[in-house]
């Protein structure tokens, strides 16, 4: 093992010193051998910094670190999530009911399909316009009210499939609030009516404090209009969790309730009950479809050479540029505006999951671990941070993301023919064209014009993700794709990606912050800036 790691730093020099071009003038065939794909997916990873030699190194090291037998630890229940001794069975949530492969949790499978089918009890209701608010009128307005993973998953999902079309309409509106701050309720209240809103409490644990905030003042809205606590909690508010008794003891009716388990960890939960949203919005076949690109993604990971599965191809490469080159940003790029979120969801999954300096014994990780993940919209990021991607100091691997068959018969009948298919191929042509100027700088330019200014170094690695076309059923396989590739990242670096105990002390801390704000005297506690910003909140209020 030693003597592969330090192989590979040993071509982390090279590389370091060496063009990205230069790989594609050593011979070899480079798109033979840094292109993958599966199904929908289409992987181009010869724009990164690795020659075959270094590829192979990575590939010692996966076989090495026996990564095939974490992942099945995964998939047969073990407690991966050591630090909370429990298993991670989030893939089980897209399983088809008659699959019998976890022996340990038989009846896991079952449970869940019995959980969706209580999902679909209430989606029918609401959807046929039988949900009916404290004064008799049907619900016209749903407000989703969580955060982190028991939000953005949804939150990507509901926009992404815009186009495919509400089968519910504009009959039934869905909105997502999730800042602490009160600005999303507080805008919101203006325009809803209290007797057509259905709140959805979405949180694992059924405590985070930035949704109950937001739940205590969406009650507070709701009762001053029915002039009861009950009649608003039974007639306005669903539960998702997976506490069941604190669901009950905040007074969500059982039928209002769905749960889920502790085994699906918050940021991988978007396939569980916490996707009520998306079923709402477009019917349980829509979610069952989503379900099975998820299904058809685990049984890719499951069952392909590390060489040809996807998740594991961009885990390397991840590993690589982190662990190696110590690149530490990593921009996602999507070249489809339906898959705008992409970057905040994965960010939260990178980021949450494998952000950690302690490895899965307790040491100090031997590696530098997650980058920085970003992002957004490829063409309009050209606009905004692009410049320093062309022209800064600092090295950056891009992961751009385009849809390739979009609008081919005539989308619109309002739109003349091809318009919007032209602008499909236009998003593409770009998608393209800048990584390869990211890639191999500036090839076009007259070799005398060397204007320093407008100079394009180059040499930053990127890899491009074509999908074939955007279906409920192939984006459930790209965001398994991404988790994954997120899991196989941890077991190179040997972390637990289930856990996220750094965000704990940030929580507990705010609470004490917010006691001080009103009891100066609490205010000791704290270090000396956070001391004057506490004393600058209640003099500027006092005012
Ligand atoms: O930010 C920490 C975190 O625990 C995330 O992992 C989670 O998705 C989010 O908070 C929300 O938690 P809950 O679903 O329990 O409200």
């Amino acid at each position: 093992m030693e003597k592969i790691i330090e192989a590979l730093k040993e071509e982390a020099i090279l590389a370091r010193k060496r063009s990205i071009k230069s790989l594609f003038n050593s011979g070899a065939d480079r798109i033979d051998l840094f292109t993958a794909e599966h199904g929908s997916f289409k992987i181009d990873y010869s724009k990164q910094n690795i020659s075959s030699q270094g590829w192979s190194l990575l590939l010692d090291y996966y076989y090495k670190s026996k990564i095939d037998h974490k992942i099945h630890a995964l998939f047969s229940g073990k407690p991966v999530n050591v630090t909370e001794n429990r298993p991670a069975l989030h893939f089980a949530l897209r399983a088809p009911k008659d699959v019998r492969s976890l022996p340990k949790h038989s009846s896991i499978v079952a449970d869940v399909h019995d959980e969706l089918e209580a999902m679909a009890l209430i989606v029918r209701k609401i959807r046929k316009r039988k949900w009916r608010g404290y004064s008799g009128k049907a619900i016209t307005n749903i407000v989703s009210l969580g955060v982190g993973g028991s939000e953005l998953g949804p939150l990507l999902v509901c926009d992404a499939l815009q186009e495919i079309g509400s089968s519910i309409g504009d009959s039934i509106k869905l909105h997502f609030v999730s800042s602490m701050d009160g600005t999303q309720i507080s805008q919101l209240l203006e325009v809803l009516d209290p007797e057509r809103t259905l709140f959805i409490i979405s949180s694992k644990s059924f405590t985070t404090v930035d949704t109950f905030y937001n739940v205590n003042t969406a009650l507070k809205w709701l009762t001053s209009y029915s002039g009861s606590i009950e009649l608003a909690k039974n007639h306005h508010f669903i539960g998702v969790s997976a506490s069941q008794e604190k669901m009950e003891a905040w007074g969500i009716r059982k039928e209002n309730q769905l749960i889920f388990w502790n085994w699906v960890g918050g940021r991988f939960s978007l396939w569980s009950t916490i996707g009520l949203p998306i079923a709402i919005k477009y019917g349980m076949d829509v979610f069952y479809e989503l379900l099975e690109g998820g299904y058809e993604m685990d049984f890719h990971f499951k069952n392909s050479t590390p060489e040809s599965c996807l998740p594991t191809v961009l885990a390397l490469i991840s590993f690589w540029n982190s662990s190696f080159l110590e690149i530490s940003a990593n921009a996602v790029l999507p070249y489809d505006g339906r898959l705008k979120l992409l970057p905040n969801y994965l960010s939260q999954l990178e980021m949450e999951s494998n952000g950690k300096a302690v490895s899965v014994n307790g040491t100090e990780v031997r590696f530098k671990t997650s980058p920085i993940i970003w992002g957004e919209l490829g063409p309009n990021a050209q606009h905004a941070f692009y410049q320093l991607l062309h022209q800064g100091t600092q090295d950056v691997s891009c992961d751009f993301i385009s849809t390739v068959k979009r609008y081919h018969n005539g989308a619109r009948p309002d739109v003349e023919a091809d318009f919007l298919y032209q602008q499909q191929s236009l998003s593409l042509a770009n998608c393209f064209a800048q990584s390869s100027v990211l890639a191999f700088g500036d090839i076009f330019a007259e070799k005398e014009e060397i204007n320093p200014h407008k100079r394009y170094r180059g040499n930053q690695p990127s890899t491009t993700l074509l999908i074939e076309e955007l279906t409920p059923r192939i984006l459930g396989s790209l965001i398994a794709l991404y988790e994954h590739k997120t899991y196989v990242l941890s077991c190179l670096w040997d972390i637990n990606p289930f856990d996220q105990w750094g965000v704990e002390l940030g929580k507990s801390i705010s609470e004490e912050a917010l006691r001080a704000i009103h009891e100066p005297n609490y205010r000791n506690k704290f270090d000396d800036s956070t001391k004057w910003l506490l004393t600058q909140v209640s003099d500027w209020s006092s005012k």
